[in-house]
């Protein structure tokens, strides 16, 4: 597997709260900030990164550092700020967020999809199709206990939720306006992938209710890669995947469409009882699959010294920067665990390991909530489309694991019940002479797009066509229509 930013961990925790307690909750958090002082030691300067290990000269500005979230301050949350790279004062900030729930927005994100660099051997590499390109771009590892992020109390990293992680989400941005102040009025959009399905939605819906009684989130649109929004269809859209491609033959996608699909499989697992049945389907699926396919690309070749080293440690590689930009590295997971447990590279970001030996890029300590799985957060795309937010929904096309067709059922859903009538007809887009992907707008408001030959991480396999969309959606514009 060459990414994991939606691998699952044994269930442990079974209970869970209703999202609808939140609107109570927001109540009490704004309470919160009434009390904090505005006097406390909130400076960007010291969050300022002088030079990364190993990075290029540059003429952006980067920042990392902390934010409390919590008035003990045993919680904090910690990002990395890659300011736009020409004239960051016109530019909207994009506030990015990667899934798991657990995986590192730092380490998936930034260093392997779509942040300024990338981590090979000893050095940082340009990323030519850096979104940095286009918005200041914001990385958050969070909930807590991921990446760099930490509590001093273990017992945080317990029974986390959407509710949870949504409420820290939200003031982190909050002090963090008080860190940037210049950034607080700016367009602001939010995009995630994969369990980032639940955490973007929820997290601007939360905003519209903070602004409510006090207009601080200027929220100008979300964008949603591969994203877990309705449990059972992004799920059992696996089987045809699979199928379709070639990766089951025609007997076993029989079974696992009728016997047992996949949400009744990955159900009964989080519930920690796995049905005989789902058992003897899942093992066949698993077998004609095989463990030498990416499940999130399943055109990709695997990084086998990620696959087969349970340490992860590397052995050394030429890797020049020519193959880089040229080419896909799929070893970039294990050269950006490297990069990061670098002593020299964690001082430059002032990053701290607490209660953790290493970074890693799926949190081992966190104990998240799996059956907030079955959320759907799509009624929360329609009641942020009512409010006025545009909502962009793509898929990287190669991606198994949440496929483009239950995405796109999901959203043509959507336009149907709100009432929204197609405004751009499915069609091809353009990045540069080659179509980019398929599009569809409903209503000028909720879009879709496919990304042509795309992974689960679909700016780390296909960087260009991802900065097209990417802009495009900024700019409240439909993708190129011809080339
Ligand atoms: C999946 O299985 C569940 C439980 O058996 C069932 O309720 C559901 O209708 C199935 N979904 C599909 C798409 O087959
Ligand atoms: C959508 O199209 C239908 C049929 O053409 C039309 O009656 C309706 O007014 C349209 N709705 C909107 C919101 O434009």
């Amino acid at each position: 597997m060459v990414l994991s930013s939606s691998h699952f961990s044994p269930p442990k925790i079974m209970h869970s709260l209703p999202w609808k307690t939140i609107a109570s909750t927001v109540a009490l958090i704004q309470l919160c900030f009434l009390m904090e002082v505005e006097s406390s030691l909130y400076l960007s300067v010291t969050d300022k990164i002088t030079m990364l290990p190993g990075q290029p000269q540059v003429s952006f500005q980067q920042f990392s550092g902390y934010v409390t979230v919590d008035d003990k301050k045993q919680r904090a949350l910690f990002y990395y700020f890659a300011e736009a790279e020409i004239d960051p004062a016109s530019k909207p900030l994009v506030l990015w967020l990667n899934g798991g729930p657990g995986c590192s927005s730092l380490g998936v994100g930034a260093f392997s999809e779509n942040g300024p660099f990338r981590p090979s051997g000893e050095i940082l590499v340009r990323n030519e199709y850096s979104w940095n390109r286009e918005a200041n771009m914001l990385f958050l590892e969070t909930p807590i206990g991921v990446g760099f992020s930490y509590s001093t109390d273990t017992s945080s990293y317990e029974a986390v939720n959407d509710m949870v992680t949504g409420i820290d989400n939200l003031v982190f941005l909050r002090r963090w306006f008080v860190k940037f102040p210049e950034y607080r009025q700016r367009d602001l959009f939010i995009a995630g992938e994969s369990y980032a399905g639940h955490y973007v939605p929820q997290l601007a819906e939360l905003m519209i209710q903070f602004n409510k009684k006090e207009k601080l989130f200027n929220l100008k649109g979300i964008a949603l890669g591969n994203p877990v929004l309705e449990f059972a269809t992004d799920f059992n859209s696996r089987a045809e995947f699979f199928w379709s491609h070639g990766l089951i033959s025609d007997s076993t996608y029989r079974i696992f469409t009728s016997a047992c699909n996949y949400s009744r499989y990955v159900s009964e697992y989080y519930r920690g009882s796995i049905s005989p049945i789902c058992s003897r389907v899942m093992s066949q699926v698993g077998r004609e699959t095989s463990k030498f396919v990416d499940k999130y690309d399943v055109t990709l070749d695997v990084c086998m010294s990620s696959m087969l080293s349970q340490s992860k440690i590397l052995s050394p590689q030429q890797v020049t920067e020519h193959q880089v930009t040229e080419t896909i590295d799929v070893c970039v997971e294990d050269e950006t665990i490297n990069y990061l447990n670098r002593r020299d590279v964690q001082k430059a970001l002032h990053a701290r390991l607490v209660g953790v030996k290493r970074w890693a890029v799926c949190s081992n300590i966190l104990d998240y909530d799996m059956l907030n799985l079955e959320i759907p957060t799509i009624p929360i795309l329609g009641s942020l489309i009512k409010a006025g937010i545009p909502v962009l929904v793509y898929s990287g096309d190669q991606d198994s694991v949440i496929p483009l067709t239950g995405s796109r059922t999901l959203v043509h859903g959507l336009a149907e019940e709100l009432g929204l009538n197609t405004t751009v007809p499915y069609r091809v887009w353009f990045e540069g002479k080659q179509v980019g992907g398929w599009t569809q707008v409903y209503g000028n408001v909720l879009s879709f797009a496919t990304i042509r030959g795309a992974s689960h991480e679909a700016p780390f396999s296909q960087p260009e066509r991802s900065l097209v969309l990417f802009k495009a959606f900024l700019e409240g514009r439909s993708l190129p229509e011809a080339f």
